[in-house]
């Protein structure tokens, strides 16, 4: 499996908090069955690194990995805030795409979704990406109107949903809110934002089989592993826009 949302570079972010906790972290993720993890620390409200900076934080924690025998494919990235500002940013190289794909992991705000939203995640595709909407079932403004993103997915935006919105992190409506999309067949990819090695961990495997129950198991590992690794490769992913 595949996890395209992570916060494993130590102290950069409100993720891990020192290198023990990455390496705790990476540990967790092989043990649950990962072989490959974007790191994709938040381009705003914390250290501000450009692409360069997280592809050299990726490198030096790739190598302590690797000192320490942890069989696990970092890659960098980065987590876009879809804030005013974003596209001031972008041109400064302090938001970018998942590695060098043509996927942009793109976070709406928590509390705020309009036209702006639409248009920065639409100049997205002008541009020639493909933008990946983080966890929208976490989304206060989504989870009262899911129509909201009709748009974004009718010109073929893909979403991420987080693995704990499925297994239970006391957010029921996050929960009813994600069920609510994979039975619509409004959900791409699985990850899991993982921020800590105590909670919110770099595990896909119980939020997989959560959501076998409700889109069956091959869709389920898709979500997991076949389209996470198009991703990684850079290859077109083909869906189905879905109108609701
Ligand atoms: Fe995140």
């Amino acid at each position: 499996m595949i996890d395209i949302h992570t916060h494993i570079l130590p102290g950069v972010d409100d993720g891990a908090r020192d290198l023990a906790e990455s390496l705790a972290m990476a540990r967790q993720a092989v043990a649950d069955g990962l072989t490959h993890l974007f790191a994709t620390p938040h381009h705003r409200d914390y250290t501000s690194l450009s692409r360069l900076e997280v592809s050299q934080r990726v490198a030096q924690l790739q190598v302590e990995l690797d000192k320490s025998g942890i069989p696990l494919t970092l890659l960098p990235g980065h987590e876009v805030r879809l804030y005013d500002d974003m596209f001031d940013d972008w041109a400064n190289d302090l938001a970018g795409p998942l590695g060098e794909s043509r996927y942009v992991l793109a976070e709406p705000l928590f509390h705020h979704y309009d036209k702006r939203t639409d248009a920065m995640l639409f100049e997205l595709f002008d541009r020639g990406y493909l933008p990946i909407m983080a966890h929208p079932e976490r989304i206060r403004p989504i989870q009262d109107n899911l129509a909201l993103i009709e748009p974004f997915l009718a010109r073929g935006g893909l979403t991420q949903i987080t693995a704990t919105s499925l297994t239970g992190n006391g957010d029921w409506r996050g929960k009813q809110t994600a069920e609510t999309m994979l039975r619509n067949g409004m959900v791409h990819i699985i990850a899991s934002d993982a921020h800590h090695s105590y909670h919110r961990t770099p595990t896909l495997a119980a939020a997989r089989d959560a959501a076998a129950v409700i889109v069956g198991q091959e869709q389920a590992a898709a979500m997991v592993s076949a389209r996470p690794l198009v991703i990684v490769n850079n290859e077109p992913v083909t869906v189905t826009p879905v109108f609701i």
